[in-house]
């Protein structure tokens, strides 16, 4: 496995590549990531894994600066399941002039996570496109890039992006991998004192409730999002959303809407944490 630090060289090492499967990252890497780099080995002769954590997409009182940076141990895991290379440029090498150009995402970025963080997606759009740019660069017979559902509204904007753009990349998304109690892997869980760390597991406990719901035939979407919220909140809990959306859209599901996402964002003291489970009704 290499370490590439530069595009130069990146795109040096790529130059001859028939098959590329890319995985993005922000690092301090755990087993959701190593899911989606066990999806990219199944597609490609070259698994590349980038770690940055982007600027871009943080928030002025968001945690940029504490966000764990763990190269070295991410290296060992990345090494173990297989990647050729990791990429791990710094804020430079991503962004040598002030990104005064950057994709503006479709209005459902605004909603959901975007509503409480504003330019989010614009900043996870822009730092994609780069990405793809630089990985991509040779046109290479197979091009791949994995993403973990957890992401929902991520994976979906993505999408759009490939779509929209007509980039030659096909997108392959992994599924949520979980700790045994239900809480979604998350390199901010590491976040969690013990006591929240505990309580973690309600978040995915208040989607499941809402879903078996849905399964049982209630249809009503905006009182079950109402009961969970408030039981969040009682538990302590400061919800940012629950959401009923269509798993094709996002959008408020229509009347026949069959394939559904139930998601989440809240925070357990600092600690913000999303989560989502789909159903087909
Ligand atoms: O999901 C992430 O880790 C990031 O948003 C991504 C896709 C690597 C872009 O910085």
């Amino acid at each position: 496995m290499q370490t590439i630090h530069t595009v130069a060289a990146l795109r040096a090492a790529l130059k001859n590549q028939a098959s590329i499967a890319f995985v993005p990252t922000m690092g301090n890497l755990h087993a959701g990531h190593i899911h989606l780099v066990e999806i990219a080995r199944q597609h490609a002769e070259c698994v590349v894994v980038s770690i940055f954590v982007n600027p871009l997409q943080f928030g002025p009182n968001e945690d940029l600066a504490s966000y764990p940076r763990t190269l070295k141990a991410d290296r060992e895991k990345l090494e173990t399941a297989g990647t050729d290379i990791v990429f791990a440029p710094n804020t430079g090498e991503m962004y040598p002039e002030t990104q005064t150009m950057t994709i503006t995402p479709p209005p459902i970025a605004s909603e959901l996570c975007g509503a409480s963080r504003p330019g989010h997606f614009a900043g996870v759009a822009t730092i994609v496109m780069k990405l793809f740019n630089i990985v991509f660069f040779n046109g290479s017979a197979r091009q791949v890039a994995v993403f973990g559902k957890k992401d929902f509204q991520q994976l979906f904007i993505i999408k759009e992006l490939v779509k929209q753009f007509n980039l030659p990349i096909e997108i392959i998304a992994g599924e949520t991998v979980r700790e045994a109690d239900g809480l979604a892997m998350s390199s901010r869980n590491g976040y969690l004192s013990a006591q929240e760390r505990a309580s973690a597991t309600q978040l995915n406990s208040a989607l499941q409730s809402i879903v078996d719901a849905i399964k049982s035939g209630n249809k009503s979407f905006p009182a079950l999002e109402t009961t969970a919220i408030q039981q969040l909140c009682e538990a302590g809990w400061q919800v940012d959303y629950i959401a009923v959306r269509s798993a094709k859209t996002l959008l408020i599901p229509k009347e026949n809407e069959r394939d559904l996402v139930v998601l989440a964002a809240a925070k357990i003291g600092t600690t913000r944490l999303i989560d989502n489970l789909t159903i087909t009704i």
